[in-house]
């Protein structure tokens, strides 16, 4: 069980943010903004101080007809020292795309559930962990940095609740095939605090150290913030999100909404983190993706702005 009252951290420690809306935010939306805009999108969220952006997909652009453009979308990005822009690589023929596109980062993905990965890659998770031992080999002879995805594990909207020690098998067999960086994805946002910390505890005894984990939030049911608290606590110092907290996985039904970069970045400031991040840049890049999007800004934080506790009043409103 998470001690509620147990302290996080200290203050001034460093909690890294990464971004995952132009990629997780942006397949799930109903509509396809232009490669110029998800451009100047990625150029306000590295202004506003991001330095880890999950920047695209190259997986079939059937299947995610969203981020069918990343082989140009990719090389236009700004090249800024100490940005990294990890892509989501599914298969060999995934790989040589980003390599042609100038990746130096990349991501695989599988879940803790055979019911979610064959809707969503069409393979089991052993089929799923067979395709990226080549994909994963290559890319570390290149040098690139690798993370893989353990998505449902929290629970899965196809075969429902999910065994904690499954979620961590995964991951295991992953850092076998040589990620630096396990992420634990709550697709469906129905984790709580609890669930965090036991999953932390199971992960850390199968040799998953918490500097070696990252937590993957989507605030369905308004529990992200509360997990993250719970992960803080279990010394986890990386966590996803999407400005704008847009989108979710379009196989995962009820997936509503990444965990919102500007939710996260007020608790960590309100906390005493260092993120390196501010909060009006990010607001800036929120407001300017879901006008893109032709929607509202949902999130918490940028319907009410951050806040000023010298004045009292609300900060980095339009
Ligand atoms: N990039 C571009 N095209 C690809 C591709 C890739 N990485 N991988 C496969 N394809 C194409 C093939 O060329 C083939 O095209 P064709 O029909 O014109 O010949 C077609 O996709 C089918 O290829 P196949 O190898 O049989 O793949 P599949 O149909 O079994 O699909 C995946 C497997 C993984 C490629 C596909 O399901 C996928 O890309 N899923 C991504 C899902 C996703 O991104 N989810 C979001 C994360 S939550
Ligand atoms: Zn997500």
């Amino acid at each position: 069980m998470v001690d509620p009252t147990a302290r996080a951290g200290s203050p001034g420690e460093r909690v890294r943010i990464y971004e995952v809306g132009p990629r997780d935010g942006l397949q799930n939306e109903p509509v396809t903004i232009p490669s110029a805009a998800k451009r100047r999108y990625v150029e306000l969220l590295v202004a506003a101080g991001l330095r880890e952006i999950e920047a695209t997909s190259f997986v079939s652009p059937a299947a995610i007809p969203q981020l069918a453009d990343a082989d140009e979308l990719l090389p236009s990005l700004p090249r800024v020292d100490g940005v990294r822009y990890p892509v989501l690589v599914p298969n060999l023929q995934g790989f040589d795309r980003a390599e042609r596109a100038g990746a130096a980062a990349l991501a695989v993905f599988t879940a803790a559930t055979d019911a979610f990965t064959t809707r969503n890659i069409r393979m089991s998770v052993a089929e799923s962990l067979e395709a990226f031992t080549p994909v994963l080999a290559r890319a570390r002879e290149r040098n690139w940095w690798r993370r893989g995805y353990v998505s449902t594990a929290f629970g899965c909207p196809y075969s429902g609740r999910v065994d904690p020690r499954r979620a961590v098998e995964v991951g295991v067999r992953l850092a076998e095939l040589g990620v630096e960086e396990v992420c634990f994805g709550d697709t469906i946002g129905v984790g709580v605090p609890s669930q965090v910390g036991d999953l932390a505890g199971l992960a850390s005894e199968a040799g998953l150290a918490a500097d070696r984990i990252a937590f993957h939030f989507h605030d369905t049911r308004g529990t992200a913030a509360a997990n993250v608290v719970a992960g803080l606590a279990a010394g986890v110092r990386t966590f996803d999100a999407a400005t704008g907290g847009t989108g979710g996985c379009p196989y995962a039904p009820g997936a509503a909404g990444n965990l919102a970069t500007e939710d996260l970045v007020y608790l960590l400031d309100g906390l005493g983190y260092e993120t390196g991040v501010r909060l009006g840049g990010i607001l800036e890049a929120a407001r300017y993706v879901v006008g893109e999007l032709g929607r509202p800004l949902a999130s918490k934080v940028g319907q009410a702005g951050g806040w000023d506790p010298l004045t009292g009043s609300p900060t980095g409103r339009a």
